[in-house]
Formats: C-alpha cells, structure tokens, sequence
C-alpha cells in the first residue's frame, strides 16, 4: 500500500521529512512517498493525506481511494479540482479544538481585563480599573469539535455562553440557536461574537454589514474560523463607526493577509498569522494512521468520523 504525502505550506509545521518520518513509524510496511514518486508511479497511490496540494494533481492518480485532509477546514481543498468520486476525510479536533479555545479564552481575557494596559515596559497604574461586573455574553458560531471546545472553555470561566449552529446541537450546556431564523436573535444577545465555522457556500461572507450591526454596541469579534465568513469592508465601517469595539483576527480572506490590508494598522484590530490552531503532527499522524487501517481492513470512509459531505461543504 502507497500513501501519498501532498504537502504545500508556510512554515516549520508543513515540512515533509517530519511528517513522512511520522507516518513511516505508524504504518510500518507501508510506502510512504512524496509527490515525485507519485509523479513517476502514478498508479501506486492509493491513500493521499494532504495540504493544500497542487491544483488538480490529486486527480491524475488512478487509483486514490481517499483522501486524507492534515487539517480541520477542507474549503481550500476542495478548490483544488479533486476528483470527485474519492472520499475525503478531514482531521477530527486532534487537540486543536483544545489549543484554539486557549486563544479565545486569551482574547476574552485580553478584553474583558484591560490587559492591554499593561504591556511589558509600561508603569502599572495600581488604581486601574479592574473589571467586576457580570462578564458579557459570548456566542460561539459552530459548534463542531473546535466550536464546541470554545464554548465549554468560555462556560468554564463562567461567561454566559450560546452558540449558533445550523441545525439544532443536542448536549453541551450553552444555549443554542439554530437555523438562520435564529440568528439575528442570537447575534442580538451577543457582546463577544467567535466565529468557528467552517467556510462553505453558506457560510461565506454571513457576517456582512447588517449581521454585525445586530451585535449591541461595543461588541466585539473573534474570528478563528475562516477569513471569507466576513465581509472586511462591513467590519471596517462597524469599527470605524464605533458600532464594534474591537476584531481580534487570526484568519483571512488571503492569507498571508496582503501588505496593503488596513487590518494591520487599524487600532482596533488585532491580527495573528493563523496560528490558533496549528494541526499538531503526532495526534494528527496517529488519526490517520487509525483510519487508514480501518480501511485496508475494509471499512468505508463514508462511515468514518471526519468524511466530509460534499454537498454540505465540510
Ligand atoms: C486550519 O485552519 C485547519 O483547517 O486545520
């Protein structure tokens, strides 16, 4: 059995060798290849895990029976014309859902605190207000495995917590909002405002001008799900009017964000280089490992966790 590795990525996370090493000790006996060997032998390749791979590449393979996603979002993948009749897989938390409610659970804290004002080489004013009063409402969009580690995490320090999914979430003990009937209700209720969703047709642009001008006055955003679920130029308007208080962003519409975005000097905004939730190597490998070995042994991707629903878009 091959197991093609199709990496393309910025930065230490998405180079090959660790990876290969990774899986090469998790499925001994197998060939684990890069993208030349499957150039050269095409019709050896019958598993692919992937970042962002080349535009088309993956359907010049013959023989792929599915595809494995080294991450949570598959929006970027399935832009990249795969071939449509093999199964796609997508990671399933693997500890990011932990690490990105760590960065919400920061932000919140980051705002609700001041912290702010008390950067390294500044005086402490000792008298400084410190925030007592009933901590603000915060709600979640998504409730997936990343969503829903964001809403437990914020109902762990005691916010008042909901979230909106699309169809309604059974467990979890944040109140929940459904369907987008309920969302101008949910966004209302709403002072901190996390964007977890994953970008799909529905999805894209949703908070547009007048979505977040249903958030009260002096809200704030968090956006750790996908760049394009917000439209920039509405946020702007929002932030410079004054209607928002503050967007901490850690993705965007085009990533790296461009030079010329007024997000990285608006004093509003804080912008992290999409690192809430790096797809950690071990946990990852081992995911995969596990599937791809339920399905040598003849299970089905379309009865795996993390098979992604085409239609539905993750
Ligand atoms: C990161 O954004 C991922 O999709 O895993």
């Amino acid at each position: 059995m091959t197991l093609l590795l199709a990496i393309n990525g910025a930065g230490e996370n998405w180079s090959l060798g660790p990876w290969i090493e990774r899986f090469a000790k998790r499925l001994p006996g197998r060939d684990i290849v890069g993208v030349s060997y499957a150039k050269a032998h095409p019709e050896t390749v019958r598993y692919a895990a992937v970042w962002k791979p080349d535009k088309g590449f993956l359907a010049t393979l013959p023989k792929l029976e599915v595809i494995f996603n080294l991450g949570a979002g598959v929006d970027a993948l399935l832009k990249r014309d795969l071939p449509i009749e093999v199964p796609l897989l997508r990671l399933v938390d693997v500890g990011m859902g932990a690490k990105i409610a760590e960065y919400v659970c920061f932000a919140l804290a980051r705002i609700t605190r001041g912290l702010d004002r008390f950067e390294p080489g500044t005086e402490c004013d000792w008298s400084a207000a410190r925030p007592r009063g009933r901590p603000p409402t915060v709600g979640v969009l998504g409730a997936g495995a990343i969503g829903g580690k964001v809403a437990d995490a914020a109902a762990f320090f005691e916010y008042d917590v909901r979230t909106w999914t699309r169809t309604p979430r059974s467990g979890g003990g944040a109140r929940n909002f459904f369907g987008m009937e309920q969302l101008d209700e949910f966004l209302a209720g709403t002072n901190m405002l996390v964007n977890a969703l994953p970008l799909t047709a529905a999805t894209e642009n949703l908070l547009d001008r007048a979505r977040l001008a249903r958030l009260p006055a002096g809200a704030h955003l968090i956006n750790v799900g996908r760049g394009a679920a917000i439209v920039d130029a509405d946020l702007l308007a929002l932030l410079d009017s004054g209607h928002l208080a503050s967007a901490t962003l850690d993705v965007f519409r085009t990533e790296p964000l461009p030079a010329d975005s007024p997000y990285w000097r608006h004093p509003k905004v804080t912008v992290t280089p999409h690192l809430s939730g790096p797809t950690p190597l071990e946990p990852a490998a081992m995911q995969i490992a596990a599937l791809l070995v339920q399905l040598e042994a003849g299970a089905r991707a379309e009865g795996l966790p993390g098979y992604v629903d085409r239609a539905r878009g993750y």
